[in-house]
């Protein structure tokens, strides 16, 4: 129905403040969030005082699966614009009394916050989120569907390392993609960026159909590597059942790992990139996580710039005018 096409666009949703996904988000989006990203930087740099963008207005994040990066990086971010934050884990709250997800959306936006930062491991229900709220939603991550603020980060992150637009660059992305949030939202913005993409892994874990995506499909690791400008390199999602149909631990290491061996037939000018949490001597070795080519700990400063310009630009679509003023006759939901 196009009713539903229209509710799940990206583009729609983010003209309303949610960001649930980087599936058709428009370049211009990404470029608005990147020049505003790129003046939030020398905040998080310490170069410049922390802006009052969001001074008066509440952000909560509610975590419902595990996290330390995107978790801290959203309440650095809001913190870094002036917001109070509130953070809320499953341990702790009544999620574990048996309360649902839109129960307990609802229930915080009654309480009058600007924006809910959102993880669950249910993919999907971020979206099923938004549409209860009229307040902004971000996904923070929802199971295998998306994690727009990472896909966001990753790519900015690129382009700041590479210092030109992502045109025909050679990325290759190696592990877990069937089962990664990460790499659906990676290849969502780097193919709108028009990079040229590989991905990498044993059939259980990269499967042929995932070129419906838009992507290559490669076994051979060694066969890609010396190419790529930007290896990025994923963990087996053993929570979502990622380790089914690999063989050993030691048999995947020999075929799929960044090994510091391997590392030594890039190319001399190829990066390095994880999302983390980074398993160390599985897919990665330490001597190339912590070497010059990687650029891990910058995707993470990086990744507080991004949430950042997010939060700035969430609570300024959607809204409620002032600090404190009321959001209109609109009740929840309808205004999305
Ligand atoms: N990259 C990422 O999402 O890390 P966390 O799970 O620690 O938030």
């Amino acid at each position: 129905m196009a009713h539903d096409r229209r509710e799940s666009g990206s583009a729609h949703w983010w003209q309303r403040g949610s960001l649930l996904s980087l599936h058709d988000l428009p370049t211009s989006a990404i470029h608005e969030l990147f020049d505003r990203a790129h003046a939030c930087l020398p905040v998080v740099e310490a170069e410049e005082p922390r802006r009052s963008t969001l001074a008066g207005r509440t952000i909560v994040n509610l975590f419902f699966e595990d996290s330390t990066r995107t978790r801290v990086s959203f309440a650095q971010a809001a913190s870094l614009c002036g917001a109070d934050v509130i953070t809320v884990t499953a341990t702790g709250s009544s999620v574990n009394k048996g309360e649902s997800t839109l129960d307990t959306v609802r229930n915080v936006e009654a309480m009058g916050v600007d924006a809910i930062v959102m993880r669950h491991a249910a993919s999907g229900a971020a979206l099923n989120a938004a549409r209860a709220l009229a307040i902004p939603l971000i996904n923070a991550g929802d199971g295998r569907h998306q994690h727009p603020t990472q896909g966001l980060l990753d790519a900015f992150t690129i382009r700041q390392a590479i210092g030109r637009p992502l045109t025909d660059l050679p990325v290759v992305i190696v592990g877990d993609i069937l089962n990664s949030r990460v790499a659906r939202s990676a290849i969502a913005i780097l193919s709108t960026l028009g990079a040229r993409l590989t991905v990498v892994g044993p059939p259980a874990l990269a499967p042929r159909s995932l070129e419906t995506l838009g992507v290559a499909v490669e076994r051979d690791f060694d066969a890609v590597l010396g190419d790529a400008r930007i290896v990025m390199m994923l963990r087996i999602q053993f929570e979502r059942m990622g380790g089914r149909g690999i063989g050993s631990l030691r048999e995947y290491r020999t075929r799929y790992a960044l090994t510091a061996a391997r590392e030594t037939r890039m190319r001399d000018d190829a990066l390095v990139m994880h999302p983390g949490p980074v398993n160390r001597g599985v897919e990665l070795d330490p001597e190339v996580a912590d070497g010059p080519r990687s650029l891990i700990l910058r995707q993470v400063r990086n990744g507080v710039a991004i949430r950042m310009a997010v939060l700035e630009l969430a609570v300024e679509r959607g809204g409620r005018g002032s600090p404190g003023e009321p959001r209109g006759s609109e009740g929840p939901g309808r205004r999305h």
